[in-house]
């Protein structure tokens, strides 16, 4: 673990965005982003970030492999933009893994106000074909990952006075015409989850939403799931996903909560 130092390399830096009066959105807020060694997760740790987040970028890359971005890597490109990041070491399937990030963030940086759960496996085969280890696996991460990450943070952010929690899912969840996967069922629980989390929630002031992209992101785990070609127009940048997480993180249960948001619908509203 260790806390990113400014480099001179790295990707565009995310632009720093200042509110009315020069404050930035997200000063003095404290978001842990499960899943941001690359792809949406990368995109939402940069724009938090940008907007004045201290964060927490957590996930399993912490050396290079097979698939290119580490959490190293993203927390380099944070500080190199001039915020304030660490990388944090996380399984969303280990109970100790998870309790250890957040520990390490929570004596780190003072507490916790924002989660973004957004770590993900993809497996779209239908059901006939697909071996029970990727049923399993999807349910591990994507569905058990998201139980498991937000019941560490919860007690965190109730300390701080409220706060929000991010779930990230998919449009998948609504095309029951297109038959099923272990992937959709898993998204479908997670929004189930988070919908019954607000209610639960409201008095403690912690705003618990969905989000996911209108459209496909042509994101490294999408290409590396063989995700085909896909026509110019169904595709959005990575940092649509950011901008709309910001937006709900800024906020608590006073503002939106108990719903489940699409990027571009969500930043069409503002
Ligand atoms: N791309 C799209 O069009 C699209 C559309 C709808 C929804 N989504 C959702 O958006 C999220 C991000 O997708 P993406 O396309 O950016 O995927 P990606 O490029 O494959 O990134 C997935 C992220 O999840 C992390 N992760 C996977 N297993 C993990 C585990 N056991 N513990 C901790 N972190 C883990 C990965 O980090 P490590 O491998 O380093 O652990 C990585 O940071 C996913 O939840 C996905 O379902 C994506």
């Amino acid at each position: 673990m260790t806390t990113a130092t400014p480099t001179g390399g790295g990707a565009e830096p995310a632009p720093q965005t200042a509110g009315p009066g020069g404050a930035r959105p997200l000063a003095g807020k404290v978001a842990f982003i499960a899943g941001a060694s690359r792809g949406i997760g990368a995109a939402i740790a940069e724009t938090l970030a940008g907007e004045g987040a201290t964060v927490a970028v957590a996930a399993r890359s912490a050396e290079p492999g097979r698939v290119a971005g580490t959490i190293h890597q993203v927390a380099e490109r944070i500080a190199s933009a001039g915020g304030h990041a660490l990388a944090v070491p996380c399984d969303v399937t280990e109970e100790e893994s998870i309790r250890a990030a957040v520990t390490t963030t929570v004596a780190e940086f003072g507490g916790i106000d924002i989660l973004v759960a957004n770590a993900g496996v993809l497996w779209l085969g239908p059901v006939e074909s697909t071996p029970l280890k990727r049923w399993q696996l999807c349910l591990d991460v994507n569905l058990t990952g998201v139980f498991l990450v937000t019941r560490e943070v919860i007690p965190h952010i109730r300390a701080r006075g409220g706060g929000s929690l991010i779930a990230v899912t998919t449009t998948g969840v609504e095309m029951t015409d297109r038959g099923a996967n272990a992937y959709w069922v898993s998204k479908a629980a997670v929004e189930r989850l988070y919908l019954g989390l607000a209610a639960d929630l409201r008095p403690d002031n912690i705003a618990v939403n969905c989000l996911s992209p209108s459209r496909v992101v042509l994101t490294e785990g999408w290409k590396a799931a063989g995700g085909g070609d896909i026509p110019a127009e169904m595709v959005e940048p990575p940092e649509t996903m950011g901008r709309a997480a910001a937006l709900l993180a800024a906020q608590d249960a006073t503002g939106i909560t108990g719903t489940i948001q699409r990027s571009e619908s969500l930043l069409a509203t503002r």
